[in-house]
C-alpha cells in the first residue's frame, strides 16, 4: 500500500463507530500518518483518536460542525498549530434522508445541502489556503453513486443533488489549484456494508443485491483503499476525477 509517513491528515465525520471515516482514519494511521478527527460527535472523534494512538500515531480530536464556516477555519488553524501543516483533507461528514420529492420540504433540502455541500466548501476553503502556502495538498470527497444515477438506494433527490454538487465543485477546484500542487478527487461509493444497510428488510436487501453485478455490498475497507490511493503522492497526476466503488451497479 501507500506510505503516509510524515503526512498530516484531517478527516471530517470520522467519529462514527462503524462508518467509512473511522475505518479510513485507521488505514491512514497504519500507513504512517498523524490525524485530526473532526466530528459533531466529539466523543466519537475522541474514540477514533484513541484507536489511532494505539497504532502509535498522533491524533487530535476536534469538535466541529462543518456547517459553521468560522468553526471550520478554526479547525484547520488548530491542525496547523498542532502538527505544523495539513497535507490531506478527507471530506467525509455527510447525512442522508430517504424522502420523495412530493414529501420533501425546503427545510429538508437546506439541511442536506448544509452538511453535504456547504460543509464540504466550509472546510475545503481554509484547508486549501493552508495547503497552498506549502505547495502540496490532497483533497478527497465522499460523494455517492446517488450523485450519478439519481439516488435509488437510501438518499432522496436533495442528497443526490448535494453529492453531485460536490463533484462539480471538485472539478472547478482542480482547475484553480492544480498549479499549487493540490489535487481534489472524489469517491462515489454505492451500497456499503454500514449500519444503515443492516436495517433494511431482507426482501428489499435481496432486490438491491440483484442489481449489483459483484453480488454483494461493498466493504468499508474497499472505500478506504480508494481514498488512500487518491490521497497518496503517487496519485499526483489525477485531479477532478471520481472513482466509482459500487460493484458495477453503475458504470460511466
Ligand atoms: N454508507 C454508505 O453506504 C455510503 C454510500 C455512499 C456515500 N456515502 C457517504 O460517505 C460518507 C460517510 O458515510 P457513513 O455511512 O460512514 O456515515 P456515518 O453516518 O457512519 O458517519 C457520518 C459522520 O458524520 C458526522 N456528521 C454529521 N453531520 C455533521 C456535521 N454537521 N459536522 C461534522 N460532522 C458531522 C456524524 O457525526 C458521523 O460521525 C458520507 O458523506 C456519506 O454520504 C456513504
Amino acid at each position: 500500500m501507500f506510505t503516509f509517513d510524515g503526512r498530516v491528515v484531517l478527516i471530517t465525520g470520522a467519529g462514527s463507530e462503524k462508518g467509512i471515516g473511522r475505518a479510513t482514519a485507521l488505514e491512514f494511521a497504519k500507513a504512517g500518518a498523524d490525524l485530526a478527527i473532526a466530528d459533531l460527535d466529539f466523543a466519537g472523534a475522541q474514540n477514533t483518536c484513541a484507536l489511532i494512538e494505539e497504532l502509535g500515531r498522533k491524533a487530535l480530536p476536534i469538535h466541529l460542525d462543518v456547517t459553521d464556516p468560522e468553526a471550520c477555519e478554526k479547525a484547520v488553524q488548530e491542525v496547523v498549530d498542532t502538527f505544523g501543516k495539513l497535507d490531506v483533507l478527507v471530506n467525509n461528514a455527510g447525512i442522508s434522508q430517504k424522502v420523495t420529492i412530493a414529501d420533501m420540504t425546503i427545510q429538508d433540502v437546506e439541511r442536506i445541502f448544509k452538511v453535504n455541500f456547504y460543509g464540504m466548501f466550509n472546510i475545503t476553503k481554509p484547508a486549501a489556503a493552508a495547503m497552498k502556502e506549502r505547495g502540496y495538498g490532497r483533497i478527497v470527497n465522499l460523494s455517492s453513486v446517488s450523485a450519478k444515477r439519481g439516488g435509488g438506494i437510501f438518499g432522496g433527490a436533495h442528497y443526490s443533488a448535494a453529492k453531485a454538487g460536490d463533484l462539480g465543485f471538485a472539478k472547478n477546484f482542480s482547475r484553480e489549484y492544480a498549479m499549487h500542487g493540490i489535487t481534489n478527487n472524489s469517491v462515489c461509493p454505492g451500497l456499503i456494508n454500514t449500519d444503515i444497510w443492516k436495517t433494511l428488510p431482507k426482501e428489499q436487501a435481496d432486490k438491491i443485491i440483484e442489481n449489483i453485478p459483484v453480488g454483494r455490498p461493498g466493504e468499508i475497507k474497499e472505500v478506504a483503499a480508494a481514498i488512500l490511493f487518491l490521497a497518496s503522492e503517487e496519485a499526483s497526476y489525477i485531479t477532478g476525477e471520481e472513482i466509482d466503488i459500487n460493484g458495477g451497479m453503475h458504470m460511466d
